[in-house]
């Protein structure tokens, strides 16, 4: 299984807005398909209880209480074939160190999504040692190399996005891929989809700048199913 988490110190950078466009590609191209929300917000899964029954199907977990509970299934857990898990998780401020410890000890590659503006970026570059150190990236497993940042609400041609490209050319950790600041995110999220399931004629654009980020997690998975991270169950 790909454990693949959303993770960053900034609230509403787009967390849970890849989390669930991930669930929703996977799940669609035939991928048995976890998704645990980890924010006491419980946005992944208010997303999933609006997704038709009849989409393909997302096996939703909500974490609380130290036990998972399941969203919208009487599925106690995931299920032993599951392929692909999307963890979605509080903003960094929100996460004690046990529960960072963990996350990222089950995680096989984490996404950062960052926003261009300057406050985020500081914030960002932050989190990343937070990662390494309160996180101990190292000793459970976690590579520079599997971490990837994603540039979310972007507007090209602006001075804040010419920052972060600097920044994150700088900092060497994989800047994997831009996603414009559109509405079909929102929409998408109040009907329980993910970009990929609206008319393609709508968003060109967007589906074109996601084939960057699912090209890199393909190959992330490949290259984790040959060193095969055993970091057991949440
Ligand atoms: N690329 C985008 N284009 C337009 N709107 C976006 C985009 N990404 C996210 N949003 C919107 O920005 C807001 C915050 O996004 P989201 O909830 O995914 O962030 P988050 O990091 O999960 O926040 P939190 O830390 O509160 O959990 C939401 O209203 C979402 O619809
Ligand atoms: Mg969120």
């Amino acid at each position: 299984m790909h454990k693949i988490t959303l993770m960053n110190s900034k609230g509403g950078c787009g967390k849970t807005t890849i989390a669930t466009n991930l669930a929703a590609y996977y799940a669609a191209k035939g991928y048995s398909t976890c998704l645990f929300d980890f924010d006491p917000q419980g946005s992944s899964a208010n997303w999933l209880s609006r997704r038709n029954e009849n989409r393909p199907p997302i096996y939703g977990f909500v974490a609380g209480n130290n036990k998972m509970s399941p969203v919208n299934s009487n599925q106690q857990q995931a299920p032993s074939d599951s392929q692909i898990a999307i963890i979605d998780s509080p903003a960094g401020v929100a996460l004690d160190d046990a529960t960072l410890k963990a996350l990222v000890k089950n995680t096989d590659t984490l996404l950062m999504p960052v926003l261009p503006s300057p406050i985020d970026i500081h914030a960002c570059a932050h989190f990343i040692e937070k990662i390494l150190i309160q996180g101990g990236a190292k000793q459970n497993g976690l590579k520079m190399s599997n971490i990837g940042i994603v540039a979310n609400r972007v507007k090209t041609n602006t001075v804040a996005y010419r920052a972060l490209c600097k920044f994150l050319d700088r900092l060497g950790i994989p800047f994997v891929a831009s996603l414009n600041d559109a509405q079909n995110y929102v929409f998408a999220h109040e009907h329980g989809l993910g970009i990929h399931e609206l008319s393609k004629s709508r968003n060109v654009k967007d589906q074109e700048q996601w084939s960057e980020l699912l090209n890199w997690l393909d190959t992330k998975a490949m290259e984790n199913s040959t060193t095969n991270k055993q970091a057991g169950n949440f």
